[in-house]
């Protein structure tokens, strides 16, 4: 599925790759149809075959080839993509705000952006940051979304996500998905409304190209597009190009990475400054039995304490072939520290502990990213 969705058409068009439609606008065949064709898009309908694509801004089929090849993975009726992640989640705030509920209960921990833009309240949102099992006393009666990351950012805590629905109690749960990817959950089978992803991570998988996407039913995708033909945060077609050729080595490389990432996991639990590990492949990091029914393996995300946060700070300046950089889900093995950057803007009383650092396992050989870890670890002590 991953190799073939989205490719629909191309023996038609005589072409094996997936073309770049680079237009940004398209030829009218009057203006009667014209105008029929922009009002349908820009109120949210799907492109009509045969029918005028209008504006960039309204509809692109390079785009809409990585929203086909998303939905079939997410196994969603739809997906509709951004330019980023923030911007995939801002439209869903704004549709929130637009419905007339505008409360959110939000499952900390959460990316630092996402955190950012629910406790600023900067899109006319409100919210109550809840645990999991606070989330059913955290609803009001204008509660219009729950949101939720599992695996989270940074720290890796797993949630049960049907526990979560059920909590929610008619509410509809967004999940975020960037950490687990598709290949290893379909947040969507166990009752969510919305996944969301940074596709600018696993999907794309390469660090050159950014996006967001979410996957949903016509009754959200619909609102989302409006939204994003209104606000203008649709995915360019470069990009899109890039992220949709992504998809198609997506099972291959999460697989390979997490294979990778026990390995790394297990060498760093054994180490004697590391204080802590936090691995979904841990069984004391899943106490609830996650992986292997909600998650069908734990990914290559971790993250570990060391017993400073001095030594913390120094550790990602010292190492070689890992690159010290935010973002995750790429090719490379990358390392970063939550509390000084991507976690910067999260209040004191949930900001991740400055003695966390965060590892993205890339494609590299385990035994080179373990060495190159252990060398950073010991010359920083
Ligand atoms: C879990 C998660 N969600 C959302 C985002 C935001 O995505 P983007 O950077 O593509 O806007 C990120 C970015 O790091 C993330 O890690």
């Amino acid at each position: 599925m991953a190799v073939h969705a989205g490719r629909d058409g191309l023996t038609e068009q005589g072409v094996h790759a997936v073309p770049i439609d680079l237009s940004t606008t398209a030829p009218l065949p009057s203006v009667h149809d014209g105008g029929q064709a922009y009002e349908h898009m820009a109120t949210g309908g799907i492109h009509v075959e045969g029918q005028s694509t209008v504006y960039q801004r309204l509809w692109n089929p390079t785009v809409a080839r990585f929203e086909q090849g998303v939905a079939v993975l997410e196994d969603a009726p739809e997906a509709v993509a951004f330019a980023t992640g923030m911007a995939a989640l801002s439209a869903v705030l704004l549709a929130i705000v637009a419905g007339g509920k505008k409360h959110v209960v939000a499952v900390r921990p959460l990316y630092g952006g996402t955190d950012h833009v629910l406790a600023s309240g900067i899109l006319g949102t409100e919210v109550t940051f809840a645990a999991a099992d606070g989330v059913r006393a955290a609803l009001r009666p204008d509660t219009g979304l729950v949101i939720v990351e599992t695996p989270a950012n940074p720290s890796l805590e797993l949630v049960d996500i049907a526990r979560l629905v059920a909590a929610a109690d008619g509410v509809p749960v967004l999940v975020d998905n960037t950490f687990a990817s598709p290949v290893l959950q379909q947040p969507l089978r166990h009752g969510a409304a919305m996944v969301l992803h940074s596709a600018t991570k696993f999907l794309g998988g390469h660090g050159d190209a950014m996006g967001g996407v979410i996957a949903a039913a016509p009754d959200w995708t619909t609102r989302l597009r409006q939204i994003r033909a209104v606000t203008g945060g649709i995915l360019t077609p470069w990009p899109a190009y890039l992220l949709h050729r992504g998809l198609a080595t997506l099972p291959v490389r999460v697989r390979a990475q997490q294979d990778s990432a026990h390995k790394v996991a297990a060498a760093l639990a054994e180490h004697q400054l590391v204080t802590a590990v936090r691995y979904p492949g841990l069984p004391e990091c899943d106490p609830l039995g996650l992986v292997g029914s909600q998650m069908s393996g734990p990914g290559s995300l971790m993250a570990f304490e060391v017993s400073t946060a001095e030594h913390a700070e120094r550790i990602p300046s010292a190492v070689r072939m890992i690159t010290h950089a935010v973002s995750l889900g790429g090719i490379d093995t990358l390392i970063q520290h939550p509390a000084g950057l991507t976690h910067r803007p999260v209040s004191v009383d949930a900001k991740p502990h400055a003695r966390l650092l965060r590892l993205s396992v890339g494609l590299e050989g385990s035994a080179d990213i373990v060495a190159d870890l252990m060398q950073a670890i010991e010359s920083t002590r």
